[in-house]
């Protein structure tokens, strides 16, 4: 089923501490966008990529395209404060009946979970990709355990998301009326009361946020290298 893909990377990257926008970090001399648009660019069934960048950034992202050869993209779209305001730009400018939404600091996604995501988003109408929790998860307050929260249940959420167009489109409208500002798509069709499907994804679709994931990035390369 064919799709279209909102790339969020308008964000600062401040915990990071790269004194640049971590898409820009090179991992095996490429950009990290470069490495997540490839993946969309060579999916046959994603027909356009909406770029949300910084509008100071345009030019960049442009150039990189040009470079690396990423045709799909449809629109470079200006990015908000947060998150959730630079996705919403970038639905706007989408036009496909399906949508994923994928962090631009996600390099690692591959096609195969996108496939599995899309087709639970066109049967369920909202799904999100996410791994069960592995370690023991504490509510703490003031340094003090207020409660060991039950791990069973516990999913740690990542990106794709992919959801009907005019859903999302409907709930983040509802979200930014309501002023209500949440850390993911998906939680914003909870709050209209519709169901969000899990598709069990891997531990290695990490996004790159601090310091540390840059080691972690490096070591998922050489395996990948090695497998192939
Ligand atoms: N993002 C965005 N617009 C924002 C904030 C974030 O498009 N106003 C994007 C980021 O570029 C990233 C994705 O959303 O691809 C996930 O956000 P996060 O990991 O928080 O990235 P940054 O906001 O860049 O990092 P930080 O929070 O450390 O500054
Ligand atoms: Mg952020």
């Amino acid at each position: 089923m064919k799709y279209e893909v909102v790339i969020p990377a308008a964000g600062q990257g401040k915990r990071m501490n790269a004194g640049k926008n971590k898409q820009f970090i090179e991992l095996d001399g490429m950009p990290v966008i470069v490495h997540t648009m490839n993946v969309f660019e060579q999916d046959p069934e994603c027909t356009g990529i909406l770029l949300v960048v910084n509008p100071n950034e345009k030019d960049i992202f442009t150039k990189m395209a040009d470079r690396y050869g990423i045709h799909k993209i449809k629109g470079l779209i200006s990015g908000g404060s947060e998150r959730q305001h630079s996705v919403y730009n970038g639905l706007k400018a989408a036009s496909s009946e399906i949508v994923l939404v994928h962090d631009g600091a996600r390099p690692f996604i591959k096609k195969n979970m996108i496939t599995k995501l899309v087709k639970a988003a066109s049967e369920d109408g909202a799904a999100t990709v996410a791994v069960p929790v592995k370690d023991t998860i504490k509510r703490v307050k003031n340094s003090e355990v207020i409660e060991t929260v039950e791990r069973s249940s516990l999913w740690a959420v990542q990106t794709p998301q992919a959801f009907r167009l005019s859903d999302i489109l409907a709930a983040h409208e509802e979200a930014s009326q309501s002023g209500f500002l949440g850390t993911d798509d998906a939680s914003l069709i909870e709050r209209s009361g519709s169901k969000v499907h899990v598709v069990e994804g891997v531990y290695t679709n990490i996004k790159l946020t601090t310091p540390d994931d840059l080691m972690i990035a490096k070591a998922i390369l050489e395996s990948e290298r090695g497998e192939t």
